[in-house]
């Protein structure tokens, strides 16, 4: 990012950014009383954010914010009215180093142990940060990271109830993405929501876990693949009959991250040039063994949709030309961003038949945290919105929500610039009469039958980071006109760190 001072006054967009990545230690709860406009009485549920909250460890700060400790943000919508709590899940890592007040980890992207070589030298010991996402399925909540188990929180208070094995199906330390899928009606299961994930063990060769559950969490099916060599994948995208993955080119080197000079993922390079693989597992046994096609080189890290065309496949997601990691030599919070690739939205065909497979880029707007309406998950869908940049062109921070009409080629654009930076939108449809309005999500209820018809009728929600005031607010935009701003802004009084991932559950949880 360029450190041009923007005329208007002594901020600059780098300076904004990087202090949207300052520690939020305090742990809050309280109801939203600084309501600018009007929450939408139908609105109810629970919008669960996860993301880094502390980004330092006895004051010495993280390599990459990817190394931050996990704090759960839940703002539980009812009768108009708003309720905010935030609260760190308590990993043992986390609460070890706050006992100790000093770093006790290595990070996995880079965050070292102070003291120089000798104390980072062959200590392979890494904390499950809970950091990525979060899952409400079955009556639990679960806090994600994509190289451990699960933890499990107190859907209502947020408290940690500790690693969560979902009964015995992982082994200690097994992964469980951060990326599961709802798949709204599973034809394997009678037409009831599955939940879908997987979990990437990686060592000389890899091996993939496919899981899914039915509405209570208990096991539907189990599948695991080894796929040749080192493989990185963090999402998937699932249609009703397969789980897809882009598998780019990459290469990885432990030997740094062994002696201690680098952390674990900055091993991780993209081999430039090389062909990704889509990789394409039947979700049933019955459909046959899983099959690979070869697809343009680059990088992606997470999925719009993806659905079934007779024998085709269409996959869009957020295309990178390759991967970037933060070297060891690199300050995250001073990265400039028009010397990386942005991230743009493409639409991969597959041809089961004769394995033909095309991508073409759909804008050029850069962009990330693809979203849709949940009933659409795995079918032809009309819409996505996305977090994005406010200028048309370039790399940049994300700044707007932006809306594309996958039929038509329209767009729109609400944004929060210059000084404020959204995060992942998060679609929740409008319930069809206010009967309805506590079962519009797959975990509850049946987002068809139970929401309004249009597929862009609904609002989407996201949490902003206003540089002016160092506060974060909640956004509530129409979906079907963003060009009409918010319909609320829900000032927290506090600035919750930039996020990762999250979802909205029909339960609204109680004060
Ligand atoms: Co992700």
């Amino acid at each position: 990012m360029s450190v041009e001072t923007l005329p208007e006054a002594g901020y600059t967009l780098a300076g904004d950014w990087a202090r949207g990545y300052e520690s939020q230690p305090i742990e809050h709860a309280f109801w939203i009383d600084a309501v600018e406009g009007v929450i939408p009485p139908e609105l109810h549920g629970t919008l669960y954010r996860n993301g880094p909250g502390l980004l330092e460890a006895g004051g010495l700060p993280v390599h990459h914010p990817f190394d931050g400790d996990g704090m759960v943000v839940a703002v539980s919508f009812r009768d108009g009215r708003a309720y905010y709590r935030n609260r760190f899940v308590q990993t043992a890592g986390y609460v070890a180093e706050q006992r100790a007040g000093r770093p006790l980890y290595r990070g996995v992207f880079g965050t070292q142990l102070p003291g120089g070589w000798a104390p980072n030298f062959l200590n392979l010991r890494l904390k499950n940060i809970a950091n990525t996402s979060v899952l409400h399925w079955g009556d639990r909540l679960l806090a994600l990271w994509e190289a451990g188990e699960p933890h499990r929180l107190d859907p209502d208070t947020l408290a940690t109830i500790g690693l969560d094995r979902l009964d015995g199906l992982l082994r200690a330390g097994q992964a469980f993405a951060a990326h599961y899928h709802i798949d709204p009606f599973s034809h394997w299961d009678g037409g009831d929501p599955a939940l879908v994930n997987f979990g990437v063990s990686v060592g000389l060769n890899t091996t993939i876990d496919l899981f899914e559950f039915d509405r209570d969490f208990r096991a539907l099916r189990h599948q695991a693949f080894q796929l040749d060599g080192f493989a990185f994948l963090h999402d998937m995208a699932i249609t009703p009959n397969y789980i897809i993955f882009v598998r780019n080119p990459m290469r990885y080197d432990p030997i740094p991250y062994a002696l201690g000079l680098w952390g674990a993922a900055q091993g991780l390079r993209s081999l430039p040039g090389q062909p990704s693989t889509v990789l394409v597992f039947p979700r049933h046994p019955s459909l046959g063994r899983p099959r690979s096609f070869s697809a343009p080189s680059g990088f992606v890290w997470h999925h719009a949709n993806a659905f079934e065309d007779g024998d085709t496949l269409v996959v869009d997601s957020v295309w990178y030309d390759h991967y970037v990691g933060i070297g060891p030599e690199v300050e995250y919070r001073t990265i400039d961003f028009a010397s990386l690739p942005p991230g743009r939205m493409a639409r991969m065909t597959i041809d089961l038949g004769t394995g033909r497979l095309e991508r073409s880029f759909l804008a050029g707007r850069c962009c990330e945290f693809p979203a849709l309406h949940p009933a659409k998950v795995g079918r032809p869908y009309r819409y996505t919105y996305l977090g994005a940049a406010d200028a048309p062109e370039g790399n940049a921070p994300l700044q707007a929500i932006w809306k594309l009409d996958l039929e038509t080629d329209a767009q729109q654009l609400w944004s929060a610039a210059p000084r404020g930076f959204v995060s992942e939108p998060i679609f929740v449809p409008r319930p069809r009469t206010a009967a309805h309005a506590g079962a519009v999500t797959p975990d509850l209820g049946d987002p068809l039958a139970n929401s309004a018809p249009g597929e862009d009728d609904g609002w989407l929600l996201t949490l902003v980071y206003n540089a002016a005031r160092h506060e974060s607010e909640v956004v509530i935009l129409d979906a079907r006109d963003l060009g009409r701003g918010p319909i609320a802004r829900l000032r927290l009084g506090h600035h919750v760190p930039h996020g990762l991932h999250g979802m909205f559950t029909s339960r609204a949880a109680p004060p």
